[in-house]
């Protein structure tokens, strides 16, 4: 009912609702009520005409004299004024009435739940758009986006009135069986179509998760550092999350002691750690495979960048290799096509199929068939394969820049990681003083740094710095690279930062 355009129509459909959902009290009582708060919140601004006593009885089936008792009341205290031979209007109150609505009502429900206040604490650093050193961010400059516009623009007009209702399988027929055989010949997923449910994007995928296999309370292991996207999820399904060491080898669940809180859920990127890089040793496979049966726990296998591996050929997914314990394998097109794309998938084990199909249309609701279209053909027509053979190579050379242009900075001290695979590397850093000022200072040049001290939840963090390097061209990587440079070479002192 807020405007300063309050129409007296408004006002009569704003009444009826009221009167519809307040019960309390007689009837003058509760059209006294609504309009002295409209008034008092100033939602009925100053000078708004109310509608005549006549047509608020009519339309609101009241009583002409209940409407002029409540009027009545309204005139006697000062809210609203008879103007003559015009009916009543809303008074110029410069003051608010004593008792008025300035300040916080003192009840909890204006306050953020304690879950959406911890959510809110991982989204501190979103990416604001920029390209250099974002992490996560492909290169967006070199997608087809004629071919895709294309395909896109032929896919939208043959949609079928059929993909225009609400939808609950899952996802495109066509787009899961595309999928399904990337997965198997290039990932070595062990699946059918049919065990393929299509999201938008792999967060959704986590957040399914989080609610359908696990109940407030329960614990998820997570990666120590690990990927802020997955946690948030956790975090705002009520999962307490236990951080567990990565080492050159992955996640290292031994070195928790023998008394820490069983899983429920373990969280992993075996092929490659986000943010650390490392890829998962097959012992490491194998041990927390048996280690996840141990627990009666789900493996989930976020496979975000596998593709971009540059001296070795792909790691197959721990989902192929795990023939006992429920692995979901989590996939998303946002790194080898765009993330606004909005569109990956979970390939989960056939029992859940159905459940998790159920409460995807439930609480999500599916769309976008006219673009799954599209993409099953990307898939199918071989432009998806070269795409991901084409950015391999501009990543490699992109990574190449990053390292020149890091170069003089390496002579004198910076560490970067090896870089086998992926969109960014990790520069090592000797404090998080020096953390927060190179952290600050890439802010006021509108270069994204991203702290590695952030990926960390519990209190030992590493210093350092994720440099993506994937989103931005060779000139923005020199640009901010011989920015960054400088700023490392003339670092303070770290005894007196
Ligand atoms: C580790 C990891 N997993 C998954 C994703 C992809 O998430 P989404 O598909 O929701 O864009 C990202 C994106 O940054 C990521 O870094």
């Amino acid at each position: 009912m807020s405007t300063a355009r309050t129409s007296s129509e408004w006002i009569v459909e704003a009444l009826a609702l009221y009167l519809a959902s307040h019960h309390t009290g007689t009837r003058v009582q509760r059209l006294y009520d609504a309009l002295r708060g409209w008034i008092q919140h100033g939602e009925l601004h100053t000078g708004s005409a109310l509608p005549s006593s006549r047509h608020l009885a009519q339309s609101l089936g009241l009583g002409r004299n209940t409407v002029l008792a409540a009027m009545d009341r309204l005139v006697a205290e000062g809210f609203v004024v008879p103007r003559r031979g015009a009916g009543l209007y809303v008074a110029d109150l410069p003051q608010p009435p004593i008792g008025m609505t300035e300040q916080a009502p003192a009840t909890d429900m204006q306050h953020l739940s304690r879950r959406a206040e911890q959510l809110l604490s991982f989204c501190t650093t979103l990416n604001g758009g920029q390209r250099a050193f974002a992490p996560g961010v492909p290169a967006l400059d070199r997608f087809p986006c004629e071919r895709w516009q294309r395909l896109l623009r032929r896919h939208q007009h043959r949609a079928c009135e059929a993909w225009m209702n609400y939808q609950t399988q899952g996802g495109l027929a066509v787009l899961k069986t595309a999928l399904c055989d990337y997965l198997r010949l290039s990932r070595s997923v062990n699946c059918r179509p049919e065990q393929i449910l299509i999201t938008q994007g792999a967060q959704q995928g986590f957040e399914l998760i989080a609610r359908l296999l696990a109940d407030p309370g329960d614990v998820a292991w997570i990666e120590e550092p690990g990927y802020g996207g997955a946690q948030s999820c956790f975090v705002s399904a009520g999962l307490n999350m236990l951080p567990v060491a990565v080492d050159e080898e992955g996640i290292a669940p031994d070195s928790l002691p023998p008394d820490a809180p069983a899983p429920r859920l373990i969280y992993v990127t075996p092929s490659h750690q986000y943010p650390s890089g490392v890829t998962m040793s097959m012992a490491r496979r194998l041990a927390l495979l048996a280690c996840a049966e141990r627990h009666g726990a789900w493996i989930i296998e976020d496979d975000y960048d596998s593709e971009f591996r540059y001296a070795t050929p792909p790691v197959a997914s721990l989902q192929g290799l795990a023939e006992r314990v429920p692995v979901i394998y989590v996939g998303t097109f946002s790194k080898v096509l765009y993330p606004g794309l909005r569109l990956g998938y979970l390939v989960l084990p056939e029992r859940l199929m159905d459940d998790f199909r159920r409460a995807n249309a439930r609480l999500h609701r599916e769309g976008q068939y006219a673009v799954q279209s599209a993409l099953a053909e990307f898939l199918v027509e071989g432009h998806f394969a070269r795409h991901v053979a084409r950015m391999r190579h501009c990543y490699r050379q992109r990574q190449a820049y990053l390292r020149e242009a890091l170069a003089p900075a390496v002579a004198h001290g910076l560490v970067l990681s090896q870089g086998q695979a992926g969109m960014h590397l990790v520069a090592r850093l000797d404090s998080l003083e020096q953390e927060r000022w190179l952290v600050e200072r890439g802010h006021e040049q509108g270069i994204a740094l991203s702290a590695l001290s952030r990926f960390y939840l519990g209190e030992e963090k590493m210093p350092g710095l994720v440099l993506g390097y994937a989103g931005a061209d060779e000139a923005e990587i020199a640009r901010a690279g011989g920015w960054l440079c400088q700023a490392w070479l003339s670092r303070p002192d770290p005894a007196q930062a």
